[in-house]
């Protein structure tokens, strides 16, 4: 059985640390799965979009929509979007089926101290216009499937609670009923980075 984890959450605040982490152990265990990361979409695959309300909806959309074709042929999909309006998210939600929310929570000032891009320090001196959290809203979940506090929490903590969540549900079987993968993300860069001097990927 396949299903959606969308982790939500403002800019900084763990989705796409935590997410990778999940969707590496999720193939490691011998699922197949992919990872839908905001930043990699939004270059990809959504390039005309802005960050006004209706193009942040139909980047949510998109997602929902690749998600469902690939839960739909047994794919685990991984999604780390900020998807800041609730109302396409519960949309999203009622479209999927199995869908989980995962709520990366960290309040705006521990953000701000993080970080991790500069955009906040951009942000709050006016240099990016609808920023979320600081020029734009962000609509927290209200019944989120799992909510981890990175503020509060290490990586492993929250991806701790997230697997334990997966195999509560029973999404995942226990690691020694799994036909475990010998995936790993060195190869996959050796290879992709020879598929592309070959020409054959960019
Ligand atoms: N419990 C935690 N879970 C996830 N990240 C954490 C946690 N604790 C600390 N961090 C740190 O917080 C930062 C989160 O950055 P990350 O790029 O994952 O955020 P993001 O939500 O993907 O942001 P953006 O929306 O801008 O892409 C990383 O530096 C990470 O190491
Ligand atoms: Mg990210």
């Amino acid at each position: 059985m396949s299903f959606t984890l969308w982790f939500t959450g403002m800019s900084g605040a763990g989705k796409t640390t935590l997410s990778k982490r999940v969707y590496l152990e999720i193939r490691r265990l011998g699922y197949r799965a992919e990872w839908l990361d905001g930043d990699l979409i939004r270059a990809n695959f959504s390039q005309e979009l802005g960050f006004s309300k209706r193009d942040r909806d139909i980047n949510v959309r998109r997602l929902g929509f690749i998600s469902h074709l690939l839960n739909k042929n047994g794919i685990v999909s991984v999604v780390a979007a900020i998807s800041p309006y609730r109302e396409v998210r519960d949309t999203n939600r009622r479209l999927l089926g199995n869908y989980l929310e995962v709520f990366c929570d960290c309040p705006l000032d521990a953000l701000v101290k993080r970080d991790p891009k500069g955009l906040y320090k951009r942000a709050l001196a006016g240099e990016i216009p609808n920023f979320t959290g600081v020029s734009d809203p962000y609509e927290p979940p209200l019944h989120p499937d799992v909510h981890v506090r990175t503020d509060q929490e290490s990586v492993e903590e929250s991806f701790a609670q997230v697997m334990a969540n997966l195999r509560g549900r029973g999404l995942l079987l226990p690691e020694d009923q799994c036909v475990l993968c010998e995936y790993c993300e060195e190869d996959e860069t050796a290879w992709r980075s020879w598929l592309a001097d070959l020409g054959y990927c960019r």
